[in-house]
């Protein structure tokens, strides 16, 4: 096959040129970072699994209503999604106090906040993503007033039907990151949802015991990073090929 063409590549992901003029070929890498590069790391097969879960949590979002880029895995690293704009804010959703909510305002670690709330952060490494209002938005041009409405609504069907989906596998949806991207299509331009959804962009707690089963296992350095993605891909059910039905490794204790 012709080697593509490198468009630009970040932290977890590689995006070549796609096949056809509007598609884009993401590579889902195994480095890993925190704390906006400061850390930085390797998880082993973490590629291959990110690369499986967002295609099912793309592919149930779509079924249920909410537009993606994602079109279809190619293979165990990579996915051909659609050319969007991306929109330059990281939309977070939380539902359980932890992180940067508990440190920016004193909330106890692991309230049940009274309601989801959704934040927005400006994409800018060099400001290490700051937290922004609506206001900031709207007044810089990042997203039109409708624009933010949508990703806010969509970013609330989303957590209302992912917080479900992982409750009916023994885990708490503590919180997640989306990214949105503009799509041309014919002479309009729609709202999509773009980028990933994988460990490495949300917290998932087992439901029993409280383990954390995302990257906070690497920010924290609390070791088995692998093998707590594997326990997520598996509960899904959805371990990647190679590890082949019948194999139980991703089933052990994530400790
Ligand atoms: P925070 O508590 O550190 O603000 O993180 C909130 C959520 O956003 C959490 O699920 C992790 C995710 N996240 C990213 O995906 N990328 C980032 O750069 C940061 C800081 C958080």
């Amino acid at each position: 096959m012709a080697r593509r063409r490198q468009i630009y590549e970040g932290k977890a992901k590689v995006l070549f040129e796609g096949p056809e003029p509007g598609t884009i070929v993401q590579y889902f890498k195994d480095d890993a970072t925190a704390f906006n590069a400061l850390k930085k790391g390797t998880i082993a097969g973490k590629g291959v699994l990110n690369n499986r879960i967002t295609e099912y949590v793309f592919t149930k979002l779509a079924a249920l209503g909410i537009p993606t880029h994602f079109i279809r895995r190619l293979n165990m690293r990579e996915q051909l999604v659609r050319q969007v704009e991306i929109v330059p804010l990281e939309v977070v959703v939380r539902n359980i106090a932890t992180g940067s909510l508990t440190k920016r305002l004193g909330i106890e670690e692991g309230l049940q906040l009274p309601r989801s709330i959704v934040e927005y952060y400006y994409k800018d490494d060099a400001l290490g993503d700051p937290l922004v209002s609506e206001e900031h938005i709207t007044a810089f041009g990042w997203a039109t007033p409708m624009e933010l409405e949508d990703m806010t609504g969509m970013a609330l069907r989303i957590n209302d039907f992912l917080t479900g989906m992982f409750a009916a596998i023994g885990i708490k949806l503590v919180d997640f990151k989306l990214e949105f991207g503009r799509l041309m299509d014919q002479d309009m331009v729609r709202l999509v949802l773009a980028d990933e959804f994988s460990p490495d962009n949300c917290r998932l707690w087992d439901a029993e015991t409280g383990e954390k089963m995302d990257k906070d296992r690497f920010r924290q350095d609390l070791g088995n990073v692998e093998g707590a993605y594997q326990e997520v891909a598996r509960r899904l059910g959805i371990m990647p090929e190679s590890d082949g039905p019948g194999d139980h490794k991703g089933s052990e204790s994530i400790q």
